[in-house]
């Protein structure tokens, strides 16, 4: 592959990672890159699926295409499965054939967060709630189908796109005094452009060292001590009462503890500069 130009299919070009992706990829111009939204391209339809690799021959598809709706995903299993699952099976398959690389996005949410120490590759997965287990099964498809691909678990992502908990505590921060959050879940915050930065690295030194890794921004956090942090770098005076769980039900249970140990990564990768940084480092949204 060393002198072609490396050509990349980018799918859910609209999400949070999606836009990174689109922004980092300024950077990149030795690429060529096709960013397909959901509606250039719906995973979840095979034979979509199967017309574009027939026409075009792709070195690497980002699959950053997902369900990400939690608490809804608790009443759409079958979205959540068709998205997450079945389509990454699809996406898989066609990878197969044209011998391109895979490189997908899963979650913290694999875990029933029930550890106190860093998350592991090693460590057991065992979801509890819909969007996890159906995460995981497309994890489960990739390993069956695949051997040259990427699968990284991040967690708590966030950016200026979309929809994440900064943005939901800047829009609630303008309009109340006071708000509660959860102080019982722990786990790491991650810029999504971070992520973005990563994936685009793994392209650039065509990287083999295919399999699991998990990737998170450094250090750990609990919802509440991270809304608060939020606040106070953004010179806004609301108040913050932190909450256990159970005073806050949602439809779909979420782990208590989710920090990914980031080793493995870090031991294969020179990732320093990279995409290393700590935890609410990049709140300039
Ligand atoms: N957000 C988090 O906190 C978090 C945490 C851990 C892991 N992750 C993982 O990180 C990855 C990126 O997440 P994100 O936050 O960037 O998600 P996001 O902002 O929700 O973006 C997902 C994108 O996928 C698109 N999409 C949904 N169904 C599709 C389909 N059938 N075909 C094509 N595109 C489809 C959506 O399009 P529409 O808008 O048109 O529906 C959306 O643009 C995902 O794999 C997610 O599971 C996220």
């Amino acid at each position: 592959m060393s002198n072609k130009i490396l050509k990349i299919l980018v799918t859910g070009a609209n999400g949070q990672l999606g836009k990174c992706i689109q922004d980092v990829a300024k950077s990149y111009p030795q690429f060529n890159f096709h960013f397909k939204t959901s509606k250039d391209l719906n995973i979840s339809e095979k034979e979509q699926l199967g017309a574009l690799f027939d026409q075009e021959k792709y070195d690497f598809c980002v699959n950053c295409a997902a369900y990400t709706a939690v608490d809804k995903a608790e009443t759409e299993k079958d979205k959540a499965y068709l998205v997450n699952a079945e389509a990454v099976r699809y996406l898989a398959e066609v990878c197969k054939e044209q011998n391109c690389v895979l490189i997908h996005i899963s979650t913290d949410f694999v875990f029933d967060g029930n550890k106190t120490t860093p998350y592991t590759e090693e460590d057991i997965p065992n979801p509890i709630n819909v969007y996890g287990a159906s995460k995981l099964k497309g994890e489960q498809y990739i390993h069956e189908i695949l051997e040259k691909y990427f699968i990284f678990r991040t967690s708590w992502v966030y950016s200026e796109y979309g929809n994440n908990f900064v943005k939901t505590m800047l829009h609630l921060g303008k309009e109340r005094e006071v708000l509660s959050v959860v102080n019982d879940q722990i786990g790491s915050p991650t810029y999504a452009g971070d992520l973005a930065k990563l994936v685009l690295g793994i392209i650039e030194v065509n990287s083999n060292k295919y399999g699991l890794y998990h990737y998170s921004n450094e250090g750990k956090i609990s919802w509440y001590e991270f809304a608060t942090e939020i606040f106070k770098q953004k010179g806004l005076k609301t108040k913050v009462n932190p909450i256990a769980t159970e005073e806050y039900p949602t439809p779909a249970r979420r782990p208590l503890y989710s920090v990914l140990d980031n080793s493995k990564i870090k031991e294969r990768f020179k990732l320093e500069e990279l995409t290393l940084s700590k935890i609410i480092s990049n709140l300039n949204i």
